[in-house]
């Protein structure tokens, strides 16, 4: 038995920033975040918004292409370095949003890689044969936890939800094969310092702006070109595939360059590679599940392509996950 994807839907704020708001903000230019990142403007949330509530509408979109109820749900994950809170889990708030049955739900924590984490639990739980219709989302909120002073990672980020219905099928499509790994030798590169037990939030630590994502990008830029090559590669292995068998591939949007390498890397040219990046920019755990969406409904997607979703993110962590459409 394998799982598939039923459906998918996505959900981005319709606030814009763009690269021209951002030179009034910080010292930077449209030229620099373009050419070093490939990003020209991001959605951004409103105060009030929250994860669940930005993933709400993505969810009841997938459901409702997937024929189902959310009392069909039998189980929900959601992949978030950005809950609405600490505890209880955004997939618990969600459930109860849904009005689902009482069934597991958890959070996952694996930054960008969050989604494509999420979806190999998913599928392990439903080629077991214990579980059958999951939720798995992707949501961020990350303009909440960005420093606006901060020019080299305030240029990146955006907000958005992606979500999809993971379900049994004894057809030949599905998940063909996945890859996840990680190195937390490397947690220190990538980080929102305070607000966890290390280092519990306190007067100190909000002056300092330590409630804010802190990366080295030139550090975490040479890690995530490596990754992202190796979870492609292992991935197309585990499933059994050549690299010439990949018809589309949905990375994560961190950086067209690393994007870019990729693609060469894997042979595969970039009309067949799904870009959202210069308009959501880093969405983190939301960017593969939301390029899925677009590429799913905009029929670029066939019935029939095998495709690559490949992700690399905080911890480290990187994974990808081979499915034919
Ligand atoms: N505008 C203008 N100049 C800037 C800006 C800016 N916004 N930001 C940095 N600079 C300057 C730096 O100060 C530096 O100046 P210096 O040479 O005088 O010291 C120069 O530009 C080059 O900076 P680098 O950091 O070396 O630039 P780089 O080419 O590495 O690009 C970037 C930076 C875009 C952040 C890149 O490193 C990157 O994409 N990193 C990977 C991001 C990623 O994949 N993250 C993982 C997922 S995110 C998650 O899990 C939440």
């Amino acid at each position: 038995m394998r799982s598939k994807i039923l459906a998918t839907g996505s959900n981005l704020p319709a606030k814009i920033l763009t690269n021209a708001d951002l030179e009034k903000l910080v010292e930077t230019s449209d030229e620099w975040i373009v050419s070093r990142s490939g990003i020209r403007e991001r959605r951004i949330v409103e105060s009030a918004d929250t994860a669940s509530s930005l993933s709400l509408p993505a969810a009841k979109t997938a459901l409702s292409r997937a024929n189902l109820n959310p009392g069909d749900l039998d189980a929900i994950i959601v992949a978030t370095i950005t809950p609405d809170m600490a505890f209880p889990s955004t997939a618990c708030l969600m459930q109860n949003m849904l009005g689902c049955r009482q069934i597991p739900c958890f959070d996952i924590s694996a930054g960008c890689t969050g989604f494509v984490y999420a979806m190999k639990i998913a599928d392990a739980m439903i080629t077991t044969g214990q579980y059958r219709n999951i939720l798995v989302v992707g949501v961020e909120l990350l303009t909440k936890i960005t420093d606006w002073t901060d020019r080299s990672t305030c240029v990146l980020f955006g907000d958005g939800a992606g979500a999809a219905i993971l379900a049994p099928t004894d057809d030949d499509t599905g998940l063909l094969g996945s890859y996840w790994s990680a190195d937390g030798s490397f947690a220190p590169l990538l980080e929102m310092p305070a607000g966890g037990s290390r280092m519990p939030a306190s007067e100190k630590t909000v002056k300092e702006n330590l409630h804010t994502v802190k990366m080295l990008g030139n550090e975490t830029f040479k890690a995530a070109v490596r990754a992202m090559e190796e979870a492609s590669l292992e991935g197309i292995k585990s499933a059994g595939l050549e690299k010439a068998d990949i018809d589309w591939l949905i990375p994560h949007q961190a950086n067209i360059r690393i994007i870019e390498f990729t693609a060469k890397r894997l042979g595969i040219s970039m009309d067949k590679v799904i870009i959202t990046l210069e308009k959501y920019g880093n969405t983190s755990a939301a960017s593969v599940p939301i390029a899925l969406d677009e590429a799913m409904t905009s029929g670029k997607i066939k019935s029939g392509d095998n495709v690559l979703l490949v992700a690399f993110g905080a911890g480290f962590t990187w994974g990808s996950i081979v499915f034919k459409a």
